[in-house]
């Protein structure tokens, strides 16, 4: 389950891929746009007032995440959805979706084209995912399940690395775009208190795994994750710790 209270904490950090995304997209004025795996609606939101005069509907799977969306004053259509069963119900300009398709149980080499589709000739598909699946802050995660007591519980819910190198999604978009942009960021996260990292993946990637712990493994496993991250990501005498997280953008037009 979603936590938006956890998710918005390091809400800064996250928006910053988000604003260079939508920076990027060249569209004038297009005239339907979806916002995938919207969360809290506070991209959403920052799309409404890049094209005041669009439709704009947020899809999202999470109850709770759409209930603090629908806070927000704007006129925005919010719509629980998962996105691997979406479609959309006419042409859209746009689809946007900023750090949520790596959720998607849904192989990107048949979502990815589908969306894609899904936009009028000459419109977008707007994507960020993160790559950091390799690096230290989400291997010692599951290295810390695979080796405590809660092994044989774990072990079934970590997942492969969700997102592929960008030359793969260079062979499935561009087939049926008719431009594709794709790139890679990696922003050095400058991240505040005791283990931050441990907050910041807790709140995303390692929501499955916490959930299937009681309250003393939850907080053993947390005790052995965090000291590994230590190690891994030392604090500095300034009392930051310095956190790169790779990111994959693409933007394919139709
Ligand atoms: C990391 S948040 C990103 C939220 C927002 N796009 C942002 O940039 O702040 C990921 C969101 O994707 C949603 N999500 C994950 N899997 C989903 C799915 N299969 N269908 C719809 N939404 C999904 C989650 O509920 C969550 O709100």
């Amino acid at each position: 389950m979603w936590d938006p209270d956890q998710y918005i904490r390091y809400a800064d950090l996250r928006l910053r891929p988000a604003i260079d995304l939508l920076t990027r997209v060249e569209l004038q004025s297009p005239r339907r746009i979806v916002d995938l795996g919207c969360g809290v609606g506070n991209v959403t939101q920052m799309i409404a007032e890049r094209w005041p005069r669009a439709e704009l509907t947020g899809i999202d799977s999470s109850r709770e995440m759409l209930a603090r969306a629908r806070e927000l004053p704007d006129d925005i259509d919010w719509v629980q959805a998962d996105i691997a069963n979406w479609s959309p119900t006419g042409p859209l300009d746009l689809v946007f979706s900023n750090a949520a398709l790596h959720f998607v149980d849904d192989e990107h080499a048949h979502l990815l084209p589908k969306l894609l589709q899904s936009v009028t000739p000459g419109g977008v598909l707007a994507i960020q995912m993160p790559r950091n699946f390799g690096e230290p802050s989400h291997t010692l995660m599951y290295d810390a399940a695979r080796e405590g007591p809660w092994r044989d519980r774990l072990t079934p819910l970590m997942r492969p690395p969700p997102v592929a190198e960008p030359e793969h999604y260079y062979d499935i978009l561009a087939p049926s775009a008719s431009s594709l942009e794709i790139w890679e960021t990696v922003y050095l996260q400058v991240l505040q208190g005791d283990d931050p990292i441990a907050e910041w993946t807790g709140a995303t990637w390692g929501e499955p795994l916490l959930e299937a712990l009681d309250d003393d493994e939850r907080q053993a496993y947390e005790a052995d994750y965090k000291r590994r991250l230590r190690a891994a990501y030392p604090r500095r005498s300034d009392g930051t710790t310095l956190f790169p997280f790779r990111r994959l953008f693409i933007i394919a037009m139709r």
